[in-house]
């Protein structure tokens, strides 16, 4: 209403005050209905990625698109309704390759991969790939796995250039990998690990693990479900914890009201009142920006047996704790931070308990060299893999039950457990003191 056309003047006659009052009240009214219609429509669930996000394939001549609908429908339909078919990416960008590209096959007068690898999503998202690649769920998921033997040069060169990726103590359960073979780790090891698992183009990585094909939608990737694939169990019940937590709590009350579908770069406090998984380790939040590299934001190895600080804790911690302070106070998340690293460290002295425990049957030659073949090398794993670390996540994300009947008091009981075998064999080696 104020444009330069229409300057301010003193010299209006009083009429015309009044008539633009009125003019402003009717205005105002009419916006204030307008807006309660904006509520009304939105509050009712019709935005987002709904079913009734329109089909962006619904008019496409596409031939892959045409003959896809017969064969497979489901895949036409999911993608139809995704941001990229919206955004016009076509089902070639992903899956059409040069004749004799690693790992192809001849479908329809061109190639295509059945499996797109990282390097196909790469050329439209090189940051995003970057980080993935430099973090744990590159290349060292697939090497926590098999070990590094049978790596390629390429591949090796890669995971050395992790840093965080060499801190991988601990190297037993490479054995477990080989003792129960291809038949059950396919469907085990391999169906979490391979989120790092290389592909015949010599690219790392699936990022489907996460962004569920075809929908690639927004929302399904910030759910913690889409972590809970893998990140749950015995060993690193991380799902579990979230769910006990105050902020699991308020995701599972309150989360079907949040803005899932809200832009990535986007999301604040009124899009998430609490944090998900996606929230505090890869999202943009508030001042934060998005990372694919999951090992930034935290400070402590805490999968080792015995936790050592990560090289660059001090920017880490900064980075994990800007995403805290957009909720709660500093003192509050600075005295949250010095008493679970002090968990961290009493958690720490146990497992270093258990192994002077075990030290006289070391120095007596009297473990097998195997491991996992006598009942003493799983209760000794179990102390430290399941229930330390179990105690020590707990800590970090809020789940007492965790630190306390899954952890700690497991790790005492099983540290009694192991003085008993200990004292066992020692004594029918007849090497027990005053025996
Ligand atoms: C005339 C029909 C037709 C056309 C055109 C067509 N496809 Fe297919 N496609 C099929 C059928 C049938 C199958 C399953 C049998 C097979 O693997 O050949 C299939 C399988 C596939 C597979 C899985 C291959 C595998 O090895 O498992 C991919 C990926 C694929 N199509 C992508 C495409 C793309 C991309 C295009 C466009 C460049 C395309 N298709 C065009 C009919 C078609
Ligand atoms: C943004 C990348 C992308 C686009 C675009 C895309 N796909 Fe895929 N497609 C994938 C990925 C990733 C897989 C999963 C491979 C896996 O799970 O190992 C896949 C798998 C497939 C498969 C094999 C699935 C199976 O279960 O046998 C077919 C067939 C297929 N896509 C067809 C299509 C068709 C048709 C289109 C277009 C309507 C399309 N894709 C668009 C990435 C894409
Ligand atoms: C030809 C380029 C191209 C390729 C290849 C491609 N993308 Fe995309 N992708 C896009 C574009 C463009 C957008 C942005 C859509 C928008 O925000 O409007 C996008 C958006 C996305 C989003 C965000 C979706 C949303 O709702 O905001 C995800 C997740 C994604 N892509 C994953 C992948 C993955 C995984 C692959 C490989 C399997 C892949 N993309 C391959 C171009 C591509
Ligand atoms: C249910 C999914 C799942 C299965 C099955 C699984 N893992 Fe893991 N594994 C994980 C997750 C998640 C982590 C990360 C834990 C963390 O950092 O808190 C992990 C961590 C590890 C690590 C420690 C990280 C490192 O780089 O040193 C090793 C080693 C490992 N797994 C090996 C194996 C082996 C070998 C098998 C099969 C015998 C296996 N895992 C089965 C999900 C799984
Ligand atoms: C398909 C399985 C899988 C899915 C899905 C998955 N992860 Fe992981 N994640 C792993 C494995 C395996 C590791 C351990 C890698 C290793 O051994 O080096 C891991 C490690 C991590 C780590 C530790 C990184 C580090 O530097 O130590 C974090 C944090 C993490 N994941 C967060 C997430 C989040 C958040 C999600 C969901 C948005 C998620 N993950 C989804 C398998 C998965
Ligand atoms: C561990 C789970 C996980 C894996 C694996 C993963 N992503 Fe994502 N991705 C996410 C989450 C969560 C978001 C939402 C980020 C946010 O809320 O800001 C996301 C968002 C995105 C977006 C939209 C980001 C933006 O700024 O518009 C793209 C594009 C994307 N991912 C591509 C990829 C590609 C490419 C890969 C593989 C190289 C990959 N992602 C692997 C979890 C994952
Ligand atoms: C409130 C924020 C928050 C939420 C929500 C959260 N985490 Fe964490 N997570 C943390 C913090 C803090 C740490 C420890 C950071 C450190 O080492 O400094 C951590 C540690 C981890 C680790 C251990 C990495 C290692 O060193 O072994 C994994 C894996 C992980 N989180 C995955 C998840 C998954 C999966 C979910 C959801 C089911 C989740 N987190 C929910 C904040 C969170
Ligand atoms: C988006 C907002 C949000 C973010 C981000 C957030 N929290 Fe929270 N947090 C909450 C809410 C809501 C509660 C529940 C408050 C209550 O108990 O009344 C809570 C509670 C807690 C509690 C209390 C646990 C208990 O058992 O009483 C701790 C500890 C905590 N958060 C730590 C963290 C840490 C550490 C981070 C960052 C790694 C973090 N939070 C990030 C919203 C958030």
């Amino acid at each position: 209403m104020h444009d330069g056309a229409t300057p301010e003047t003193e010299d209006r006659p009083r009429w015309w005050t009044a008539g633009r009052i009125a003019v402003i009240a009717f205005a105002g009214t009419l916006l204030v209905l307008a807006l309660i219609l904006v509520i009304a429509v939105s509050s009712d669930g019709t935005t987002g990625s709904g079913p009734d996000r329109v089909d962006a394939l619904a008019g496409s001549d596409d031939d892959c698109v045409a003959c896809h609908r017969n064969t497979t429908p489901g895949i036409v339909e999911q993608y139809g309704h995704s941001t990229m078919a919206a955004a016009n990416v076509e089902c070639r960008d992903c899956h059409e390759v040069d004749q004799g590209y690693p790992g192809s096959t001849a479908h329809e007068g061109t190639w295509v991969l059945a499996s797109p690898t990282s390097a196909m999503c790469e050329q439209c998202h090189p940051a995003e790939t970057r980080q993935y690649l430099a973090s744990r769920h590159g290349i060292p998921a697939y090497v926590a796995m098999t070990g590094t033997d049978g790596l390629s040069a390429d591949l090796l060169a890669m995971y050395e250039a992790i840093p965080e990726g060499g801190f991988a103590p601990d190297k037993e359960r490479n054995a477990l990998f080989a003792m129960e073979g291809p038949e059950i780790t396919r469907f085990a090891c391999e169906g979490c690990h391979n989120i790092g698992r290389p592909a015949a183009d010599g690219s790392v990585g699936e990022c489907q693990q996460c962004h569920l094909r075809h929908e690639f939608s927004l929302e399904q990737s910030r759910k913690p479900e889409t972590c809970n694939a893998c990140h749950i169990g015995p060993d690193h019940p991380q799902w579990e914890i979230y769910q006990e937590s105050p902020h699991g709590i308020a995701y599972a009350t309150g989360g079907h009201e949040w803005h899932w579908d809200v832009e990535a770069g986007r999301a604040t406090v009124v899009d998430f009142p609490a944090p998900t998984c996606a929230t505090c380790h890869i999202s943009a939040f508030g001042s934060t920006g998005t990372t694919h590299d999951v090992g930034e934001r935290l400070t402590w190895y805490l999968f080792a047996s015995v936790s050592e600080q990560r090289p660059n804790a001090d920017s880490n911690r900064v980075r994990m704790q800007t995403v805290c302070l957009e909720c709660h106070n500093p003192a509050f998340v600075d005295d949250f931070y010095a008493g679970a690293d002090a968990a961290t460290l009493r958690v720490n002295a146990w497992v270093l308990e258990s192994r002077e425990i075990m030290a006289p049957l070391v120095e007596a030659g009297l473990l097998t060299p195997e491991p996992f073949d006598e009942p003493i090398d799983f209760v000794s794993f179990d102390l430290w893999h399941h229930w330390g670390r179990t105690a020590k996540f707990g800590t970090w994300m809020q789940g007492p039950d965790y630190v306390q009947w899954h952890g700690a008091y497991e790790v005492l009981r099983e540290l009694a457990e192991l003085r008993t075998l200990v004292d066992e064999k020692l004594a029918e080696a007849g090497l027990l003191e005053g025996e």
